[in-house]
C-alpha cells in the first residue's frame, strides 16, 4: 500500500488483514517502534475523534507527530499544498494525514507528489473517510458474526456523507447480506456504490442487526439541500421509538460529533446498545494498522 486514499483501492484480503493488525494491537499490546518515520498531520476542516486518534496512533509507534498549525503556515502567503508537502519531505517527513473539504484531495495529492510521499486521507469533502469505515467494520465484526447474514442501516444525510459513502464501499467488499440506506428523498444519494434506499424509517431499520446514525452535516447544507431540522427529527431521529423497528440486540453506531436531540437521542447514544464510544476506542487501533502498513510496505 504506497497511499491510503479510498476502501475501493483494497480488497476484502487487504481490509481483513487491516483489522486483524487492529485486532492485535487492541489485545496483545506489543507496537513496532517506528521512530524514524515521522508524519505530520494537515487538518484543513476541523476534527476531534480523527485528528487525536492519528495523534494517539502515531504515539503508540513511536512515530514523531507534526501538526502543522495551518493557521500559521505559509500557506496563508500563497504557497502550495504541494510545495508544503515538498518542503516537509525535504526534512525528512514522508507520511501526511490530511483532511481537506475538497473531494479528491488527497488523491490528486498522491499523484502529483514525489514518489516518497505517504498520503493518508483523514476525510474529503462528502466523498470518502476510509479510516472511518474501517473502524466502524472493526467495531461491528467485534460484535457480530457473519456479514453476509447482517442487515446494516446507515440512517440520515446520506448524499453529504463521506462516512456513508466509504461504509458503501467497504460493506460491497466485504460482503454485507443487506446494506439499507435511510434517508428523506432531499439526501439521498444520486450514486449507490451499494445496498438499497429507502425514505421509510420503519422498513429501513426493520429487523436491522447494526444502525449507523449519521451526523446532520449542517454546515454542508448552507451550500445546497435545506431541511426543517423538527421535521427532519420527527421522520428521522434515531429515539428509542424508531431504535425499536430493528432486531433487539441491535447495535448503535455514530461517527461522531453527534447532535443529540436532533439525529439521536441521549438514551440511545449513551444506551446498551451504543457502540459508539467503542468505535472511538477501535479508531486508534485501525489507524495504527494503516500507519504500520504503510511503512511495513516500504
Ligand atoms: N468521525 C469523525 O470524523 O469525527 P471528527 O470530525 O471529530 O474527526
Amino acid at each position: 500500500m504506497n497511499h491510503f486514499l479510498e476502501i475501493s483501492q483494497l480488497n476484502q484480503h487487504a481490509i481483513e488483514a487491516l483489522i486483524a493488525r487492529a485486532f492485535e494491537f487492541k489485545y496483545q499490546h506489543v507496537f513496532p517502534h517506528y521512530a524514524k518515520h515521522p508524519v505530520a498531520h494537515l487538518f484543513y476542516e476541523n476534527s476531534t475523534r480523527t485528528r487525536v486518534s492519528f495523534e494517539m496512533a502515531a504515539n503508540h509507534l513511536a512515530m514523531p507527530v507534526i501538526n502543522l498549525d495551518l493557521n500559521h503556515s505559509s500557506e496563508s502567503k500563497g504557497e502550495t499544498i504541494e510545495d508544503t508537502l515538498h518542503n516537509l519531505a525535504a526534512m525528512g517527513i514522508h507520511h501526511f494525514v490530511i483532511r481537506h473539504q475538497q473531494n479528491g484531495l488527497q488523491q490528486m495529492l498522491a499523484n502529483q507528489c514525489d514518489e516518497s510521499i505517504r498520503i493518508i486521507n483523514a476525510g474529503d469533502g462528502s466523498h470518502a473517510h476510509p479510516s472511518q469505515a474501517l473502524l466502524d467494520m472493526m467495531t461491528i465484526l467485534e460484535h457480530k458474526t457473519h456479514l453476509s447474514s447482517l442487515k446494516i442501516a446507515v440512517l440520515g444525510n446520506i448524499s453529504h456523507s463521506r462516512v456513508a459513502n466509504s461504509f458503501q464501499a467497504i460493506s460491497k467488499i466485504m460482503g454485507v447480506g443487506e446494506l439499507t440506506l435511510v434517508s428523506p428523498a432531499i439526501w439521498q444519494p444520486k450514486t449507490l456504490y451499494y445496498g438499497w434506499v429507502t425514505e421509510d424509517i420503519r422498513e429501513g431499520l426493520s429487523d436491522a442487526d447494526v444502525i449507523i446514525c449519521l451526523r446532520v452535516q449542517r454546515e454542508r447544507l448552507a451550500e445546497d439541500t435545506q431541511i426543517d431540522l423538527e421535521t427532519y427529527r420527527h421522520d428521522y431521529a434515531l429515539t428509542s421509538k424508531s431504535l425499536a423497528f430493528a432486531k433487539k440486540d441491535a447495535v448503535v453506531l455514530h461517527p461522531g460529533p453527534m447532535n443529540r436531540g436532533i439525529e439521536i437521542d441521549s438514551d440511545v447514544a449513551d444506551g446498551p446498545q451504543s457502540l459508539i464510544l467503542k468505535q472511538v476506542t477501535n479508531g486508534v487501533f485501525a489507524r495504527m494498522a494503516i500507519l504500520d502498513s504503510l511503512i511495513a510496505d516500504r
